[in-house]
């Protein structure tokens, strides 16, 4: 069950991902209390790395952190400012020494959450490393259909845009196989890696091909920060293409719903309307990320070591 890390959804069985689910089910409705504050992370320390921008992401740890009451400290580390494998060691290895319960890690370079975790004996939670995984942000999106679903099985998903770059992409495709559901993407060719069919999913060029008959379309932002060249001529003929409005969504099923991870360009991968109103479901998808992080750090941080106790879910007491 569950290891000491989480650094990818490709590490989860589905097992894990159902504990983790039915953890933030029960999160979640601490989230509705007046108090939204239980003891159970009393006397923990939990550090956020970010050494790329986040809003979402790294506000809902804090939230979820503090909600549990662990003690989270943001550590402001400017990416341009470190020299990146060796200078983020020596800082690992500098918050090693100040007893953590868990670290969470966002950089712009794949693997360098691993290889925190690989110097670190506090457990390292990757938050998002390059165009590799974002796994807490695939969990949260599972927990938002499962509720609008009522369950992922036999369910056909079609995420939509720049597979290429996307660490969402990635983590949602292990993480929805893993589940049982069917999973699509369709981009424009450039922006599909040419072995995406190895992970198990049926790639489209045609936008209306990969949404026919889905339950779910998920819509990705354009990540500007990681094209180079010329991977989009032109955003205009993007949005045109593969831009999800109303009037495309017609030929998915009836009551599909429609995600984005956000930051959503309006107006290019989504329609102003579809980001504000329902099928879309955006600020759903907000809402259960902090759910899913307390379910998390609740999982990973409540011990240290395979074989040390649980905590309670409510009252932090060992049991
Ligand atoms: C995503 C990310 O940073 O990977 N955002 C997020 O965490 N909600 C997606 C993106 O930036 O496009």
């Amino acid at each position: 069950m569950i290891g000491r890390d989480l650094l990818g959804t490709e590490d989860l069985d589905r097992a894990d991902i159902e504990r983790i689910l039915e953890t933030a089910e029960h999160m979640r409705e601490i989230g509705r209390r007046t108090i939204k504050k239980v003891p159970t992370l009393r006397g923990r320390t939990i550090v956020n790395l970010f050494f790329e921008s986040s809003t979402r992401t790294k506000s809902s740890f804090e939230i979820a952190g503090k909600r549990l009451s662990a003690d989270v400290i943001n550590f402001a580390a400017a990416s341009s400012s470190l020299k990146k494998a060796e200078s983020i060691l020596d800082t690992a290895r500098n918050l090693e020494a100040m007893d953590l319960d868990a670290v969470v890690v966002r950089h712009a370079v794949a693997g360098v959450p691993k290889q925190i975790a690989d110097v670190l004996s506090a457990p390292v939670i990757n938050a998002g490393d390059g165009a590799h995984e974002h796994p807490t942000q695939a969990l949260l999106d599972l927990l938002t259909v499962r509720r609008e679903k009522g369950r992922i099985d036999g369910l056909t998903i079609a995420i939509i845009g720049d597979i290429l770059h996307s660490r969402v992409a990635r983590s949602n495709i292990y993480a929805f196989r893993k589940m049982g559901a069917e999973v699509r993407v369709a981009g424009p060719p450039q922006m599909l890696p040419a072995a995406i069919e190895t992970l198990g999913v049926k790639a489209f060029t045609s936008l209306r091909e990969a949404i026919d008959g889905v339950d779910v379309v998920m819509a990705l932002r354009i990540q500007n920060e990681r094209l180079s060249g010329t991977y989009l001529p032109s955003v205009r003929e993007y949005s045109a293409t593969y831009g999800i409005d109303r009037e495309k969504l017609k030929f998915a099923k009836d009551d599909a719903i429609v995600m984005h991870p956000g930051p959503v360009n309006r107006g290019v991968e989504l329609s102003h309307d579809l980001t504000d109103h329902r099928p879309g479901v955006i600020l759903d998808q907000v809402r259960n990320g902090v759910a899913i992080r307390m379910a998390v750090l609740y999982l990973l941080s409540g011990r240290r070591q395979e074989g040390d106790p649980r905590l309670d879910l409510e009252s932090g007491e060992e049991k």
